[in-house]
């Protein structure tokens, strides 16, 4: 084989990535010509990045290709692709293509679904997204440290027409905890921190800087895909003077709506496509702010309008985004299934040592030491990133509808992320969600129960998982397994 990479691809990750490689054109084919897949590097690396503002020193950070946030890969709907990631960290790693569906070999759980890549090593990516929308990437090795020391990227899936708007304007949101050196505090996994909202940091960056204002004209219509990385941080954002339209969840076009109380919710891991149409005055600033955490709101950023006159007086009709190819499920066969939330701080987990409630553990935790459980699903806590050996909570028969009831039985919120598949909301403490919402990751408020449905047409181990990375790796994990 004629393979030029900078550094060897493990034997081992290349008879995991299938016979097919073997067989291809050689990978240096690029550009891509005819139906070759399009290559993409991708160098997970140590670096620095100037995290706290223009007056702090740059804070040592882990990046993709050394920058914060990773470089934004622009694919394209059902044309495949293939990412060669090099590991230069000093630790195992891997990719989690968050939200694409894709064959369970390329979802990048190590253990689960792959070996880790160890450092030096690389390993080839390889899938065609088959829905259009904005998606991320990240690690699911050491969890907690990778991602919260930057380790995260956007992966945005273009529609194959053009969406009418001015402007498709992505806004990375993502949450760090700085010292006062300027550097990225240490002590992930403090089990305190865990059993209560997880790491919430200190300093909000917007595509990897102190937010600024943000630049805008009157009359202009945007399509504003927001996404947040934080390892802990819920968002609940406010548009002053402003009436955003929900097009999109988690990739997945809904009905147009606007925000209900005018308040848009952002977990861990979710995304928002947003249609803002700019109606404010020019040359006036409106604030964006947060006020998730009781008492600690803060202006997130401002729209900034320029002096020139509106780009247009009258404001067009919403658009909708086309549909993406979503098998529906079939409410009339459901089979039915139960995932029971449970732990944290105020629950009997927490008071009574160890694991109470005849909880049992799976595995050893992450390369942290991060192993207790203080979280379940279900009586059951796996802790870490996915290992070896995680043994499904229950099978989905390949092919059926599904229908999943989440009971969120803790004092805290979580945002509870399904691998492989989308899944349609259909209730929400008994009342149905309106507009068509798909999602792959769910914010649960403390008591909630929410109904999710769907096909079960990707085979394999899924993980699902609360993406407040301290609930997952201190337990609150589990796989369910398509076949
Ligand atoms: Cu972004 Cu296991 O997930
Ligand atoms: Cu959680």
């Amino acid at each position: 084989m004629s393979i030029d990479f900078r550094h060897p691809i493990s034997r081992r990750s290349l008879l995991l990535a299938g016979a097919g490689l073997a067989l291809a054109a050689p990978l240096r084919s690029w550009p891509a010509r005819g139906a070759a897949p399009k290559e993409i590097r991708l160098t997970a690396e140590p670096a620095r990045a100037q995290l706290a503002g223009a007056d702090h020193p740059p804070s040592d950070v882990w990046a993709y290709d050394g920058r914060i946030p990773g470089p934004t890969l622009r694919l394209r709907q059902g044309e495949a692709v293939r990412f060669l990631v090099e590991n230069r960290l000093d630790q195992d790693t891997t990719v989690h293509w968050h939200g694409i569906r894709l064959p369970n070999a390329m979802d990048g759980v190590p253990g689960l679904t792959q070996p880790p890549i160890k450092p030096g090593e690389s390993f080839l990516y390889e899938f065609t997204p088959p829905d259009a929308g904005t998606f991320w990437y990240h690690p699911h090795a050491n969890s907690l440290e990778q991602l919260g020391r930057g380790l995260a990227g956007a992966l945005i899936v273009e529609e194959p027409e053009h969406i009418p708007v001015d402007r498709d304007v992505l806004w990375v949101l993502a949450d760090w905890r700085i010292d006062e050196q300027g550097e990225i505090a240490p002590g992930f996994g403090n089990m305190m921190e865990a059993g209560m909202s997880g790491r919430v940091g200190n300093t909000v960056t917007l595509n990897g800087t102190i937010p600024a204002d943000q630049p805008v004209r009157a009359g202009e219509r945007l399509r504003l895909r927001l996404l947040n990385f934080s390892l802990a941080r819920i968002m609940a954002l406010r548009f002053e003077g402003h009436d955003p339209v929900i097009i999109a969840r988690d990739g997945q076009p809904c009905d147009p709506h606007q925000l209900k109380d005018g308040r848009l919710l952002l977990g861990p891991a979710m995304r928002i496509d947003l249609l803002l149409d700019l109606q404010g005055e020019p040359g006036r600033r409106y604030r964006i702010t947060d006020g998730f955490y009781q008492g600690l709101g803060y202006e997130l950023a401002r729209l900034a309008y320029s002096d020139e006159p509106p780009l247009r007086t009258k404001t067009p009709e919403p658009i909708r985004l086309p549909p993406n190819p979503l098998p529906e499920p079939d409410l009339a066969s459901v089979e039915h299934h139960e995932l029971a939330l449970e732990g944290g701080m105020m629950s009997r987990m927490m008071g009574g040592g160890m694991i109470s409630g005849g909880g049992m553990m799976h595995g050893m935790g992450g390369m942290s030491g991060m192993g207790r459980a203080i979280w379940s699903i279900n009586g059951t806590s796996m802790t870490g990133d996915g290992h070896s050996g995680m043994a499904p909570l229950f099978l989905l028969a390949r092919g059926k509808s599904h229908l999943v009831m989440i009971r969120n039985q803790t004092a805290w919120w979580h945002p509870m992320h399904l691998h492989g598949l989308s899944f349609r909301v259909l209730t929400r403490n008994g009342s149905p969600v309106p507009h068509n919402q798909w999602a792959d990751t769910m914010l649960l408020a403390p008591e909630d129960v929410v109904e999710i449905a769907f096909v079960a047409d990707n085979p394999g181990d899924w993980m699902l998982h609360c993406h407040i990375t301290d609930h997952q790796t201190a337990g609150m994990m589990t796989v369910l397994r398509v076949a």
